[in-house]
């Protein structure tokens, strides 16, 4: 076993370290900041992950002195992080030994992350939760920050609570598993923190991207420590996202309704729509003139180079209806007193939130996305 990097992210009211390294996962207990001894424990993991990630934790934890020990692995993909999932969740629970001293491990992707993170949130009235994340996208950004949820028939993550995990452990050896489409889908949120306001960073990943997505376990380390840096500071700011949080949804605005336009139909998983929103994003900050040309074609260039799509017309089959996209923009939680609000560019590493938008240059964006170029 071996930590690499230790990050920690300071709130007002409750920090918590997020532990980089490799083979943590088969001592889990050693992570988080208080004895297990004597409580019951309950791993949530999906059926891609339970063998051997969700086992190895399991197995890690019944050595601490625990009480007792439940896993239950349910399915793997976004349909998990649904209200019956929820449900599902919490019974299990509640029909074994749940207490509120009792801890929830969350061993999986984001949608488990984010499933185990309100469930840990509401059960009992709330109890301690460790994040475990098994995907790239999970180490690099939805494992920290406390934001929870499940996804509603009326969007994604419409309900959900802001609960702090205890700890996060990134463990790289999970990802020698996880396919590379999900690598790609995780470097996507990885190179967001570079173009907010890091370009050393961007120049650092257009040196070393391509062995991030090999999977070399330095680079991945680096990068994902790198990442969790930049959260750790935005969320230590502004917990809640009543500000500076906002910069982090870059790509988004535009990925969560490329996801909805597709519905959730495995077209595009989360990562692949922030690479296109991402994109989208810049190409709107340069025909805002925020934004030079040449800074939204090195952004592009670089996503291209790495394996993402970057255009709407990369999607298969392809979405061809803009002001249907524009009305899933209109209902996600970015949008604020009927106003959509998008993260734009004045350049590599200079992004800021904007609700200002003309929808006759949003729609020009879409379009000219959707034509093969
Ligand atoms: P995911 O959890 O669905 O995982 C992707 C796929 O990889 C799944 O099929 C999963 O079973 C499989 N998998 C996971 N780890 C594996 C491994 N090590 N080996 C083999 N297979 C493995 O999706 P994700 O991309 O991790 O996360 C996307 C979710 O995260 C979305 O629901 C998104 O809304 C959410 N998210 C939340 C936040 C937040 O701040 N809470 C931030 C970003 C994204
Ligand atoms: N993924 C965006 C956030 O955590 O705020």
């Amino acid at each position: 076993m071996s930590v690499l990097h230790k990050v920690d992210v300071k709130l007002s009211g409750k920090s918590y370290s997020i532990h980089i390294g490799r083979g943590l996962l088969h001592s889990p207990g050693q992570f988080v900041p208080f004895s297990l001894k004597d409580r019951s424990l309950f791993v949530l993991t999906d059926e891609n992950v339970a063998n051997p990630h969700g086992l190895a934790v399991y197995e890690g934890l019944k050595a601490t002195g625990a009480r007792s020990v439940e896993i239950l692995a349910i399915p793997g993909g976004e349909q998990s992080k649904s209200l019956s999932d929820f449900e599902r969740v919490v019974s299990w629970m509640l029909d074994r030994d749940v207490d509120r001293q009792s801890v929830l491990f969350a061993v999986g992707g984001g949608v488990i992350g984010d499933l185990a993170g309100f469930a840990a949130s509401v059960v009992m009235r709330g109890i301690a939760f460790v994040q475990i994340p098994t995907t790239l996208l999970a180490q690099v950004d939805s494992s920290v920050g406390g934001k929870t949820g499940i996804n509603m028939p009326q969007g994604k993550n419409m309900v959900g609570t802001f609960h702090q995990p205890a700890a996060v452990v990134c463990d790289m050896d999970t990802l020698k598993t996880l396919p590379q489409r999900d690598i790609l889908a995780g470097y996507a949120e990885i190179i967001k923190y570079a173009l907010i306001d890091d370009p050393s960073f961007f120049i650092w990943l257009e040196g070393n991207g391509k062995k991030v997505c090999e999977k070399d376990p330095e680079a991945l380390a680096r990068a994902v420590a790198t990442a969790c840096r930049k959260k750790a500071e935005i969320v230590g700011e502004d917990e809640k996202e009543h500000g500076r949080r906002m910069i982090l949804n870059l790509g988004h605005t535009f990925g969560h309704a490329l996801e909805a336009a597709t519905g959730y139909d495995g077209r595009l998983v989360h990562g692949e729509a922030v690479a296109i929103g991402t994109a989208l994003a810049f190409r709107l900050s340069v025909r805002m003139g925020l934004c030079a040309e040449k800074d939204a074609d090195h952004v592009v260039r670089h996503l291209k180079d790495i394996g993402l799509p970057t255009r709407i017309d990369m999607i298969s089959p392809s979405l061809h209806d803009a002001k249907e996209i524009m009305g899933f923009m209109v209902h996600d939680k970015k949008a604020s007193s009927g106003k959509i609000i998008f993260i734009l560019s004045r350049g590599i590493g200079n992004c800021f939130a904007a609700d200002n938008v003309r929808k006759d240059d949003l729609e020009a964006i879409l379009v000219h996305s959707m034509k093969k170029g």
